[in-house]
């Protein structure tokens, strides 16, 4: 645990899952449902969820991600609206970053709506640049998602 509180770690079981469908229902139109995370949760070697903990919020915030050889492919990551723009986004990705290199991650990609300017401020500032578009990728509203690449996490 940190100084201010703050735990990141691997979801453990069925109460912080319920905790990460709150997150995605309060951050996403199209949320990941229950099974989609249960999936994810019987594949553990190529899946990770990791928490964020405050002492306020048993989860405030996760990251959900594949480890593929040695990519890191995120999914889905977000915090509780309450707890945006205090750091935590950049503690979990920078956690995870090292959590990666020591299971033989050297480089890590994700998606993101064109219009998310927030987000896409913290992962350039975090190191990830523009590689490519896929047009039209996002519904509920369309839009474009730029693919960002990581190459030396
Ligand atoms: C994107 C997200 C995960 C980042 O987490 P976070 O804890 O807010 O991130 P940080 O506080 O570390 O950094 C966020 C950046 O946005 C700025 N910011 C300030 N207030 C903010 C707020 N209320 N909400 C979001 N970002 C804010 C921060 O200043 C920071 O940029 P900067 O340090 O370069 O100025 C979070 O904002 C979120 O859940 N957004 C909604 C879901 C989403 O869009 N997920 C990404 C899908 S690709």
């Amino acid at each position: 645990m940190s100084t201010d509180g703050v735990v990141i770690e691997r979801l453990s079981g069925p109460d912080d899952l319920t905790g990460v469908l709150e997150v995605e229902s309060e951050s996403f139109t199209n949320p990941w449902t229950r099974e989609m995370y249960e999936w994810e949760l019987t594949n553990r070697d190529i899946c990770r969820v990791y928490v964020v903990r405050t002492p306020a919020h048993g989860v405030a915030g996760f990251c959900a991600f594949w480890l593929v050889f040695d990519e890191i492919h995120i999914n889905n990551i977000a915090m509780r609206p309450a707890c945006r723009g205090v750091g935590l986004g950049t503690r979990l990705l920078q956690h995870i970053f090292t959590e990666g290199r020591a299971m033989g991650a050297t480089r890590a990609t994700l998606e993101v709506r064109a219009s998310n300017v927030g987000a896409r401020r913290l992962y350039e500032r975090l190191g990830f640049a523009v590689a490519g578009l896929r047009r039209r990728y996002y519904t509920n509203p369309e839009e474009d998602a730029l693919i960002l690449w990581h190459e030396q996490i």
